[in-house]
């Protein structure tokens, strides 16, 4: 039962008990020898808390603001794909899990559910992530379905210029549904002789010519912001600001594209130190601890998003699954900051500093 649950990671044990193999492999796997996928996790391991002790924490603001928008604490959604695999509910249920927390889901454009749908499942604050196909007309037509529904940024995945190599996919023969949004632009039905169809698919599709030029184009198709996914470098986002991104997500996509790529909590110090102020800088990646978020707040981020966790939590238990993922997260950061000497998520990285051969927080 929900109730009995104590940690986030207690979701993933129940998750891959409700679901098939397949499915399953789908959402806990990574790319190649999952080596990113597990450095995630672990380097958020490797950074120690130094507490400050006797501060007045009887009173503590987890509220944060993103693009002008308040959520309860600093902690998002963040974009994956096909939440019907995982409940039959899927999306919508997110969603709603999402608006109850208050805080904003990133619904992905592979999503099992359409943005109409999912926008008018609840009144809750939603961005819409966006892969850029070769045909440019889809990417024109779905950015403008999510404007007119009423969400309220556009996050551009950037890792992805084709799909990372996932073995246990490949091994699965992982077959991709009908993408909800697609209905009627394209079908997803690719067939491959190989194993994983998913892969097959996403090749044929994405545009690999996609570059820094085109965030003009795509400018020019929406009036909403533009925040990028996929930064792990100061170079890139130093070029993102120079482009008028209006927020940056660091993210390696949960260790699914390019294997061997650093930890996001490792580089986010680098591309913070790249952004200055100018705009919010997110990450995803590996965060299953309430010290996880503390971790990225005190390293410069603004909020971090959570991906599989929010999976395992649908499909134990729906929509209370997500609600209670989400739940433990804020309690255990609230937890960690009362614990650390903090009273505001929002001044956390003032107050920071890292030691760098044995990280290490000093609060
Ligand atoms: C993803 N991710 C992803 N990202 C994206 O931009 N569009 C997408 O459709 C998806 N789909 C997707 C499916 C699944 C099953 C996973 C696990 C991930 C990446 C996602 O947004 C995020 O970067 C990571 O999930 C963050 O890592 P954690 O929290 O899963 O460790």
């Amino acid at each position: 039962m929900a109730d009995e649950i104590v940690s986030v990671n207690e979701f993933q044990v129940l998750a891959r008990q409700a679901l098939p193999k397949m499915y399953y492999d789908f959402y806990a796997g990574g790319a190649e020898d999952e080596h990113t996928l597990k450095k995630n996790v672990q380097e958020f391991q490797r950074i120690i808390l130094q507490p400050r002790v006797l501060v007045d924490v009887s009173s503590i603001a987890m509220s944060t603001n993103i693009l002008g928008y308040t959520i309860s604490a600093p902690i998002m959604i963040a974009p994956t794909a096909m939440h019907k695999l995982a409940h039959p509910e899927g999306e919508l249920a997110t969603a709603r899990a999402a608006a109850a927390c208050n805080t904003i889901m990133i619904l992905s454009f592979s999503a099992s559910a359409s943005v109409e749908e999912v926008a008018s499942s609840c009144n809750a604050v939603q961005f819409f992530q966006l892969y850029v196909y070769k045909r440019r007309d889809i990417a024109v037509n779905l950015v403008q379905r999510a404007e007119k529904s009423g969400y309220k940024a556009i996050v551009l995945t950037s890792d992805t210029p084709r799909l990372g190599r996932r073995e246990a996919d490949i091994k699965n023969k992982m077959i991709v549904p009908q993408l909800k949004n697609l209905e009627g632009l394209m079908s997803t039905a690719v067939a491959s002789d190989k194993g994983s169809n998913l892969e097959a698919y996403a090749n044929e599709t994405m545009d690999p010519s996609l570059s820094w030029r085109d965030i003009a184009w795509l400018k020019s198709i929406t009036n909403l912001p533009i925040l990028i996914k996929g930064i792990l470098t100061r170079e890139d986002a130093t070029k993102a600001m120079e482009v008028g991104a209006a927020g940056i997500i660091v993210s390696n996509h949960g260790g699914r594209q390019l294997d061997y790529t650093p930890a996001t909590i490792s580089v986010l110090e680098e591309v913070v130190q790249a952004v200055g102020r100018k705009v919010p800088v997110l990450l995803d990646g590996g965060v299953r601890r309430g010290t996880d978020v503390f971790k990225a707040l005190a390293l410069g981020a603004q909020a971090v998003l959570v991906g599989r966790p929010v999976i395992y939590g649908l499909a134990a238990k729906g929509e209370a699954g997500v609600r209670k993922v989400m739940h433990m997260l804020k309690d255990e950061l609230e937890l960690t900051m009362a614990l650390a000497g903090y009273r505001s998520s929002r001044i956390l990285k003032l107050h920071s500093s890292i030691v760098s051969d044995h990280p290490m927080l000093t609060c």
